[in-house]
């Protein structure tokens, strides 16, 4: 029996957040799961050379190349089934999935969004827009919430929460880098093992 769960991440920018879970994983912090594969819909992604740099292996399904979203996720669903992966984690993966998609994996599938759900989340809230309605609705405290993916955009089960301060002066660009390091980048890999170890406890 299998005592570690294989784990895919999927990224379409920078890789932060990949870049936390890689770190956690080498030091130790992730025993319930090995980090497998990196799929990415951006050819042009820095988290495929994050990727190579430790060494995981990655595959490419460019949004570009497969304009289809339909086609897209059946190419990631064959690959993800390839790999034998048991857990998918969303680390800045800015396609909404299907229903088919979600349901494949369904309790399988866990996202980290920059905010503290419910506030500015849902379809049209990704990256520093999250943080630009933050900072115009003129909240004092925001954070991150990392939650099971299902076929309601952002509406999942929650796994953790981070709440971070909003300080005076803040831009989008400012805010998301503090929420990034202090909420994301800690909440991310935890959540992580924890549900690598409730999968491995239902085996
Ligand atoms: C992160 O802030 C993540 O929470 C956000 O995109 C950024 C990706 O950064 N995701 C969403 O907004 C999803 N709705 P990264 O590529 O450096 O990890």
């Amino acid at each position: 029996m299998l005592n570690k769960i294989r784990v895919a991440v999927l990224c379409s920018g920078g890789g932060t957040n990949l870049q936390a879970i890689l770190d956690t994983a080498n030091a130790g912090g992730i025993p319930s799961g090995e980090i497998a594969l990196v799929v990415t819909d951006n050819a042009a992604a820095y988290a495929l050379e994050r990727a190579k740099r430790a060494g995981v292996e990655t595959a490419v399904f460019d949004k570009k190349a497969i304009p289809d979203r339909k086609a897209r996720e059946e190419g990631i669903l064959k690959c993800l089934q390839a790999h034998k992966i048991g857990l998918v984690i969303l680390a800045g993966f800015m396609t909404i999935l299907s229903a088919d998609f979600t349901r494949a994996f369904e309790n399988r599938i866990i996202n980290v969004h920059p905010s503290l759900i419910p506030s500015f989340c849902g379809p049209g809230f990704y990256g520093l827009k999250v943080h630009e309605a933050a900072l115009a609705r003129g909240v004092k405290v925001t954070g991150a919430t990392v939650h099971y993916v299902n076929e309601v955009c952002d509406g999942g089960p929650i796994i953790l929460q981070k709440a971070v301060e909003v300080l005076e002066g803040d831009t989008p660009e400012v805010l998301q880098k503090r929420v990034m390091r202090e909420a994301e980048w800690k909440i991310l890999p935890a959540a992580a093992e924890i549900v690598c170890r409730r999968l491995l406890e239902k085996r």
